[in-house]
């Protein structure tokens, strides 16, 4: 059984089943992101208040089927010249975050989501 420790006892963990879920999974990966010295400087200019909804709304249409997100990720990647050792780290971390609070189908769904992406996106440079 994983688990995982919130404050100071242990919680059965559960899959990605809610937007709060997704939400929370957003936060903390941009925690990771914000400390990584690599991926740091490409968002400290970003408005976190702007970006986080889209985030959160991407991946609630990739794993909740919420509508409504049209957005080509790829296309929006494609101007910033980013290496694939970037996009590996990216996708690294962002598995580590969703394995430090999920187990389940759609856990795997959006790894291998951001997997495939980050893959599609690097090959382009
Ligand atoms: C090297 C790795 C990456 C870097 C440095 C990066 C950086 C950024 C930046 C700076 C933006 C904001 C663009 C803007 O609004 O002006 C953005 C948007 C976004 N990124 Fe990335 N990204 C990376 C990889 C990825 C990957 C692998 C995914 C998906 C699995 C992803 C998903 C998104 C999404 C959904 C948006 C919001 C697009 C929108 O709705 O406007 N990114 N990214």
């Amino acid at each position: 059984m994983s688990c995982m420790l919130v404050g100071s006892t242990t919680k059965q963990m559960t899959d990605i089943q809610t937007k709060e879920d997704v939400t929370l999974l957003v936060n903390k990966f941009y925690d990771a992101v914000l400390i990584d010295e690599l991926l740091a400087p490409f968002f400290k200019r970003l408005n976190f208040e702007v970006h986080l909804p889209k985030m959160i709304h991407f991946w609630s249409f990739v794993l909740l089927d919420e509508p409504g997100y049209t957005t080509n990720v790829t296309e929006k990647h494609d101007k910033m010249s980013l290496s694939m050792d970037l996009f590996n780290q990216w996708v690294n971390l962002f598995k580590q975050t969703v394995d430090e609070l999920f187990v389940g189908e759609k856990a795997e769904l959006a790894k291998q989501r951001a997997v495939v992406l980050g893959w599609t996106m690097g090959s382009k440079h």
